[in-house]
């Protein structure tokens, strides 16, 4: 009988697909294996009978990747298991950003003793009028599981979309992708033609703040930054100053932190990208096929550490 542990919840749905080989222990240091979301593993002792965990999402910055991978411990995730949940969020924040709804809409509630609202409102609503997205060019900085659906999305919307991913080429995007996609391999193009861009790239020390004052300054005046990748791809301060200066006109962020809650044209969402139960349902039963397979039949579907 192999013995899970999970750090989080983990959606039932995904536990029902535990055969009967399987049993959940809350006795951490007896599982074979361990289910996380966003528990932070980094300061934890290895159980001594580990040998898998798997993540029920796509990030694994959570999770000590080379540590596991010297004591002989598998990690897997789960790429694209989210990535509707995710694009769904991404395409909510083009339009945040485009259409004052939050202003419009804390308005209302400021105005709700007002018997008069109808009115009032038709006389307010000048100040929270925006623009629309059709016809804009979206800049897609990755074109993974979600960066693909988001670009599609964006061009079944009517946006112009040109995608960048060190990964990929032209051929593959306009097959896999779209044929209309344009697709750079500098993101400098990108930087340049983009109203709006959006990156959905992994947290690597390689990535770290790639979104720092350089990169700020090749963007066009206006321009509208939405991640729903992690924190730590933006250096904070240059965000700051570039929203201040007006030369981001909004930061749409999935990551609330001291800085950016400080941010007055930041629309900071806490971390809900993936949080649907579709999404939940989705990634659990992902990982947990992942780590039923790796145990019984060694495969390593999806193993990001080895
Ligand atoms: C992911 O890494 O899959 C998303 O950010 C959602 C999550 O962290 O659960």
């Amino acid at each position: 009988m192999y013995k899970i542990h999970c750090l989080n919840n983990i959606s039932p749905v995904g536990l029902a697909c535990l055969t009967d080989q399987y049993e959940l222990t809350d006795n951490i240091e007896e599982a074979d294996a361990i289910l996380v979301r966003s528990a932070d593993m980094h300061e934890m002792d290895i159980p001594a009978n580990l040998k898998a965990v798997a993540r029920a999402g796509a990030g694994v910055n959570n999770i000590p990747l080379d540590k596991f991978a010297e004591a002989g411990i598998a990690v897997f995730n789960t790429p694209g298991a989210n990535a509707n949940a995710v694009k769904e969020l991404v395409l909510a924040g083009l339009l945040l950003a485009s259409r004052d709804i939050i202003g419009g809409v804390a308005w209302v509630r400021d105005n709700a003793d007002d018997e008069n609202v109808g009115k009032s409102a038709e006389k307010a609503k000048k100040q929270f009028a925006g623009g629309e997205i059709m016809g804009k060019t979206l800049g897609v900085i990755g074109l993974g599981a979600i960066g693909r659906q988001v670009a599609q999305a964006a061009e079944a919307l009517g946006m112009k979309v040109i995608g960048y991913d060190p990964a990929l080429d032209g051929i593959t995007v306009h097959e896999q992708i779209s044929p209309t996609v344009e697709f750079t391999d500098d993101l400098a193009p990108l930087y340049a033609a983009s109203d709006f861009i959006t990156i959905h790239v992994p947290a690597l020390p390689t990535t770290k703040m790639m979104i720092n004052e350089d990169a700020i300054a090749q963007m066009k005046d206006g321009v509208v930054f939405l991640n729903f990748s992690r924190d730590t791809l933006v250096d904070d301060a240059a965000m700051a100053a570039a929203l201040d200066s007006g030369k981001v006109t909004a930061y749409v962020t999935d990551f609330a932190n001291p800085a950016v809650v400080k941010m007055e044209r930041a629309i900071v969402i806490p971390h809900l990208g993936a949080s649907t139960a579709e999404a939940e349902d989705n990634c659990a039963k992902m990982a947990v096929a992942e780590v039923m397979d790796f145990l019984e039949n060694g495969k390593k579907t999806h193993c990001v550490n080895m």
